[in-house]
């Protein structure tokens, strides 16, 4: 379609002796949303001014001089808009040659020349529950992991990890109290978020049990061996545990430095800002002023301890030198956007300009259960283990009930279950609170991950019952000019927008674009199925030209849903 819309901007062009420049030309030309009014559109408005001349004058002229063929086919002219009616044929068949050919690859590029792009993301708090927005984080973080690999740049995924601050004393405290009652190596991430909501709960009613707490923080930042030892096992088994969530969810991490990597590295940040003269007193603490309108980032608290945005701070310099990123991506809850704010501004006395004007934010939105919001620390919280094993165990009875042939059925319900999870994320745009409901999620109907599987399985089949083999097709012989039905023709030119859905998704940070896309190729491909005949087709060719546009429609679904982290099952 790019070629072909360049195609028309260069016949615009000449129509027009080249007084206009060409690329101005290209960025009018719009796809009409009636086929009525063509392929292409071009509308004449701007240039009433440039030739003093009425846009619909304008039109019948350009029309007039524009020659057919070449691809072009017809040209008319209707107020004021010059319509272009392109050879769907040599569209098709130019769209579903490149599909095929490149296959897994098609849609990469390497716009991003091997560069580094560092991706902060997941990085739950050790002690806290893994819940569902730390899910979302995951989700998404790994998504535009994957988009912009995509795009040809090296990623370097990290996982802040939450593993030290306060809560830190709570955990100990609330070890030490409660430890034989659980088996925290058998279930280590709800025993110790349990510890957390029961110690927390406490301190808040018992201000004595808080300044336990505090106390012990204290010893394990002063460095006691005991506390220490406890803290690196709290820390390991958690790390254990989410490895297996991350294992299932196919997600990977270059790097786990946590908070707690930075501790000895926040005193070089002091220095920085102190030598600048940027670090000021306000109110006992040390705090840095940004501007904008925004409270000043505080670096140290009154009583001198550091803070998450030191070991931000911190973070920065050390992925700056370590990483020399072009990009350093943070995904993180919305309600972090003015931290990042903060912490992004005083970069700039750290770093040089080149990696403060890389670093991004990506704020996402709340999730919410039906019942209101979900708060870590009251514990009405769903644990992430129990909803992914949830997910699995409900697909696997909908595949019971619906399926008898043999299939890995295990396998198969945790590629519905989790893709369905995934999937549900990654659909709406980041941004927006979620309500999450797991029956919905798991609807074979409607947009839903097991759709689009399933659209994939149907496709397969499809294919297997016609016995189409790729080896043995000549595509020189194939008469694409046969797929000119509407619904064929809306699908093609939707398959084609992939690689810039990838680029745009990665662009905005934002995989919903790509998600609703892979709906709509699934529903594009549901109403050309319907329509036409595939395995019925009376015409060879036509029945060939339509196996090759259901093979390319799999091609770009099963890297589409790769590209969320959802994978495609062979049958189901
Ligand atoms: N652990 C934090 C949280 O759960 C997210 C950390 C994000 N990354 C960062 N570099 N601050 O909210």
């Amino acid at each position: 379609m790019e070629e072909f819309k360049k195609l028309v901007a260069n016949s615009i062009y000449i129509a027009l002796d080249k007084k206009v420049n060409e690329d101005e030309i290209i960025e009018k030309v719009e796809i009409p949303k009636d086929k009525g009014n063509g392929d292409f559109a071009y509308p004449c408005f701007n240039l009433a001014k440039v030739f003093r001349n009425s846009p619909v004058n304008i039109a019948n002229d350009l029309k007039s001089k524009i020659s057919i063929g070449n691809g072009i086919v017809k040209v008319e002219a209707v107020n004021g808009f010059l319509n272009f009616f392109v050879d769907n044929s040599s569209i098709s068949s130019d769209i579903l040659k490149r599909i095929i050919t490149e296959n897994k690859n098609y849609g990469s590029t390497n716009i991003g020349n091997n560069e580094n792009v560092v991706i902060d993301y997941s990085s739950p708090n050790i002690a806290k529950p893994f819940h569902l927005g730390h899910f979302r984080n995951t989700v998404i973080g790994s998504a535009i992991y994957r988009l912009y690999k995509e795009l040809g740049y090296n990623i370097i995924g990290i996982n802040h990890i939450g593993d030290w601050g306060r809560q830190f004393g709570l955990l100990i405290e609330g070890y030490n109290r409660y430890k034989d009652e659980y088996d925290i190596e058998k279930d280590p991430l709800n025993s110790l978020s349990d510890i957390y909501v029961r110690i927390n709960n406490l301190a808040k009613e018992d201000e004595k049990v808080m300044d336990a707490a505090r106390e012990q923080f204290k010893k394990l930042e002063q460095g006691d061996k005991e506390l220490l030892k406890m803290w690196e096992y709290f820390r390991e088994i958690s790390l254990k545990e989410y490895d297996r969530i991350y294992d299932i969810l196919g997600c990977k991490f270059d790097s786990y430095n946590g908070e707690a990597f930075y501790n000895d590295k926040m005193d070089e940040v002091i220095d920085i800002l102190t030598k600048k003269n940027v670090l000021v007193d306000s109110q006992g603490a040390k705090v840095v002023e940004v501007g904008n309108n925004m409270p000043p980032c505080i670096v140290l608290k009154s009583n001198g301890s550091t803070i998450y945005a030191t070991r931000d701070l911190a973070a920065i310099l050390y992925r700056a030198r370590t990483y020399d990123f072009v990009k350093a991506i943070y995904i993180t809850g919305s309600e972090q956007i003015l931290h990042f704010r903060q912490v992004f501004e005083v970069a700039k006395y750290l770093v040089d300009e080149k990696y403060q004007k890389g670093l991004v934010h990506v704020p996402y939105g709340m999730v919410r259960l039906k019942t209101g919001r979900m708060s870590t620390r009251e514990g009405n919280i769903i644990y992430i283990n129990d909803l992914i094993n949830d997910a699995i165990k409900k697909s696997k009875k909908i595949i019971e009930e619906k399926n008898t042939e043999d299939i890995d059925k295990e396998k198969l319900a945790q590629q519905i279950g989790v893709g369905a999870l995934v999937f549900n994320y990654l659909k709406s745009n980041k941004l927006k609170d979620i309500i999450f409901d797991l029956d919905e999620t798991l609807r074979f109907d409607g947009e839903t991950g097991p759709y689009v599987q399933y659209t994939y399985v149907r496709i397969k089949s499809l294919l297997k019952k016609a016995g189409f083999d790729l080896d043995n097709i000549n595509f020189d012989n194939v008469k694409f000019d046969l797929l000119n039905n509407k619904s064929e023709i809306e699908l093609i030119k939707e398959l084609e927008k992939f690689p810039n859905i990838i680029l745009k998704a990665a662009t905005e940070y934002e995989p919903s674009i790509l998600t609703r896309y892979i709906i709509d190729i699934a529903t594009l491909f549901s109403k050309f199925y319907n329509e036409c005949q595939v395995l019925n087709c009376d015409n060879k060719d036509l029945k060939l030209a339509r196996c090759i546009l259901s093979y390319a429609t799999g091609i770009v679904i099963k890297k589409g849903l790769y590209i969320l982290g959802v994978e495609c099952p062979d049958k189901m």
